[in-house]
């Protein structure tokens, strides 16, 4: 049977009199993809930061496995086996791609017992996984956007989650490097089984990847089910017309 991993309870986060996210609740369960999507502003982002606890909601509560974690200090929620990835890729450019990655080891569940050298072997582990095993011993700011891009994924998998979190992973990609992301991250899934909530704006991606989508709007939740169920629901296509590009790829997608 499905098990709750994360559950989101009538979640509202305000900034000033900006209604960033307005009782917003859904769940992801063990081993699923979902995809959180909307057009830009909606509150996606500041859901992730919302769950990862680097904002405390005005209203509602995070559970992970059960565990009540709202309010937790980010690296309190890192080390229970949350980890995500940022829409805005910053990593340590004068650290090597190596040692960036091996943050990531040192700051997931294990970090009071790991050793250097055992967080140096997940890291190569991991950097084999993501495909950047050749560019260990380079410095980050070297690397080009989609292997950036690769690196936020191969630090977020150091961590060791259990529910990872990625924020925009194929934004900046060209085509063929999407394509290539998407099988890596299948390859998570299926390998590493862990559980991902995903935005995306590549809408073919989360439809093809996606067991379930929830949808945003100006804060509040409008819709989630499957991505046939989705894509199909007026009210969504509603919501994306105000966004041509967006519009555009939802009724190629419904077209095809
Ligand atoms: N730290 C902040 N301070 C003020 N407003 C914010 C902050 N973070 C996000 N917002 C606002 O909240 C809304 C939702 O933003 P965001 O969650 O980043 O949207 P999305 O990721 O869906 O594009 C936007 O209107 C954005 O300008
Ligand atoms: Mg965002």
């Amino acid at each position: 049977m499905a098990r709750e991993i994360l559950k989101v309870e009538n979640i509202t986060k305000r900034f000033g009199g900006l209604l960033a996210l307005d009782h917003v609740s859904f769940y992801v369960n063990e081993g699923e993809i979902l995809g959180l999507i909307g057009p830009n502003g909606a509150g996606k982002t500041t859901m992730f930061n919302v769950i990862t606890g680097v904002y405390k909601p005005e209203e509602g509560r995070v559970y992970f496995k059960g565990r009540d974690i709202t309010g937790m200090k980010p690296h309190s929620i890192a080390r229970l086996g949350i980890s995500r990835t940022h829409q805005i890729v910053k990593p340590f450019g004068d650290l090597t791609v190596l040692e960036n990655t091996m943050i990531g080891a040192l700051f997931g569940p294990r970090h009071d017992t790991i050793t250097e050298d055992e967080a140096r072997e997940i890291a190569l582990s991991v950097l084999e996984f993501v495909g950047l095993r050749d560019k260990a011993e380079m410095p980050a700011r070297l690397l080009n956007i989609q292997e950036k891009k690769r690196l936020e994924l191969a630090r977020a998998l150091a961590q060791e989650p259990e529910l990872l979190l990625l924020d925009e992973v194929l934004a900046g990609l060209n085509p063929s490097e999407v394509a290539k992301m998407i099988k890596l991250l299948r390859k998570v899934r299926d390998e590493k089984k862990i559980t991902m909530i995903m935005i995306e704006h590549v809408m073919h991606a989360v439809m093809n990847l996606a067991d379930r989508i929830v949808v945003l709007h100006f804060g509040r939740l409008i819709a989630q089910g499957t991505p046939e169920e989705v894509a199909t629901n007026p009210e969504v296509v509603a919501a994306y017309l105000g966004d041509p590009e967006m519009a555009l790829k939802f009724v190629k997608r419904l077209r095809r």
